[in-house]
């Protein structure tokens, strides 16, 4: 019997998801509503999740090193998480007045985020980061605002530029110009975009300085999420820190992803803090959130006290069970548990490394804390060109081949740990990660 495909494998092990999927595309366009959790050439439906595992409907168990995207940190029904929703549940799950749970989740957030004086809560991650936007513009009285290239920043208008794009068809490495991530987008969207080369401190000084005094905002992610979890160097954080306070701009870190990376996100690691910062993803606990704060002076201007000069609505802002599931999950999250993440992601990036070198395939492993991201190239990965330039190809059969051998994986590689993991999940990863490379050799 020859050896099948990693692909045909992926197809015997998920004839019932393959099922779901069809039954799913008479009502759903693609099966799905969400675009980036849908693969090549169909994903497995879940059936349910325990800790760092997750089975599919076909009943597969793997390890979940996906993690929704990065926003499970204590993994899947946490004990105390669910303890906590099941007694608000029985209280009611949203009310059209405020709740305390909010106010525990907001202390601990601005307790721990050097950025956040003050916090406002929403439902999403891409709502966050367009009330930063907003409040930037509304503050600095400018439109125009500068994001990198390959930064995800939600899905509003302003942001879903030069995210995903063809870097052939998007300018010079040093100059990129703005191309609009999907259709649909309003044309001045892109006019008032400017797009910055990451990492590459000389070229964005130089982009900056062509529109000081214009510009509303800087955003940047502190390190590069979904498009390959690459950390940005000090000295460029240090850089567009030292820029805005020149031009008058506000600094946006975007830290729906890296808040993953200390108690008080990249921004403590770096020692570098925003003007304001959008978080989402582990700050719910697994339900759906979103978060914006900063000085205090910019926040103000959300207070409906005063005016506001920004209104902020949202039927689900803050409700009550988000907010439990948020604060039981944070509270759970000492100093120590974010260092043993980080010391186990980083023996698995080691381990990794060890198994390519063995195998002799290109590869690089980045990351950050508990985040990493695998890429099959000699180059360093420093930015979303070279995300783009690495062995694409071989990524979508490592994917597959993960999958295949009982590691929940998304199909770029860009995933996580949570704290159900110990070094059996380690070694789990790096046994499974030999075998579909061993039988995937490039060439
Ligand atoms: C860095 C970053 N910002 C913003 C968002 C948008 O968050 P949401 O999907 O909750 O709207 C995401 C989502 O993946 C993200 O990774």
């Amino acid at each position: 019997m020859p050896d099948p495909s990693e692909l045909e494998r992926y197809q015997q092990m998920t004839v019932r998801s393959k099922q779901a999927w069809e039954n799913a595309k008479q009502h759903l366009p693609g099966g799905d509503s969400r675009t980036s959790i849908f693969w090549d050439p169909y994903p497995v439906f879940a059936d349910h999740g325990q800790g760092c595992r997750l089975w599919d409907i076909d009943g597969t168990e793997r390890i979940d090193f996906a993690n929704s995207m990065t926003s499970l940190i204590l993994g899947h029904a946490d004990p105390q998480v669910v303890q906590a929703i099941q007694e608000q549940a029985t209280k009611g799950f949203v009310y059209n007045a405020p709740n305390e749970h909010q106010v525990e989740l907001a202390r601990l957030l601005c307790e721990r985020i050097p950025s956040f004086d003050m916090v406002r809560f929403t439902n999403s991650g891409t709502e966050a980061t367009m009330n930063t936007l907003r409040g930037a513009r509304a503050f600095t009285g400018r439109t125009k605002f500068a994001k990198a290239e390959g930064g995800y920043h939600g899905t509003h208008d302003a942001v879903e530029i030069s995210v995903r794009t063809d870097p052939s068809q998007a300018g010079p490495a040093d100059r990129p110009q703005p191309v609009p991530g999907v259709a649909g987008l309003s044309p001045e969207a892109v006019e008032q975009v400017i797009i910055l080369p990451y990492n590459d401190t000389d070229a964005t000084r130089r982009l900056l300085e062509e529109h000081r005094g214009e510009l509303a905002a800087v955003m940047v992610e502190p390190v590069l999420g979904g498009s390959g979890m690459v950390p940005a160097d000090p000295e460029y954080l240090t850089m567009l820190r030292d820029y805005t306070r020149s031009d008058g701009s506000v600094l946006i870190f975007d830290e729906v992803i890296s808040y993953r990376v200390a108690p008080g996100g990249s921004q403590e690691y770096y020692g570098i803090t925003p003007d304001m910062t959008a978080l989402g993803k582990i700050i719910g606990g697994g339900f759906a959130v979103g978060a914006f704060g900063g000085r205090t002076d910019i926040m103000a201007q959300f207070d409906p006290t005063q005016g506001p000069k920004v209104q902020h609505s949202g039927t689900f802002n803050a409700n009550p069970m988000t907010m439990i599931a948020g604060a039981t999950t944070l509270s759970q999250m000492t100093p120590e548990s974010y260092t043993r993440l980080a010391e186990l992601t980083e023996r698995l990036r080691e381990g990794i490394r060890h198994v390519a070198a063995e195998l002799e395939v290109p590869l690089q492993v980045t990351g950050l804390g508990s985040l990493f991201g695998i890429h099959f190239t000699p180059d360093p990965v420093r930015n979303y060109r070279d995300v783009y330039a690495s062995n694409r190809d071989l990524r979508q059969r490592v994917f597959w081949g993960l999958m295949n051998e009982g590691i929940f994986c998304s199909p770029n590689l860009v995933l996580c740990l949570s704290t159900p993991m110990g070094q059996h999940e380690i070694d789990a990863f790096i046994e499974a990660f030999h075998k579909v490379l061993a039988r995937n050799l490039p060439g």
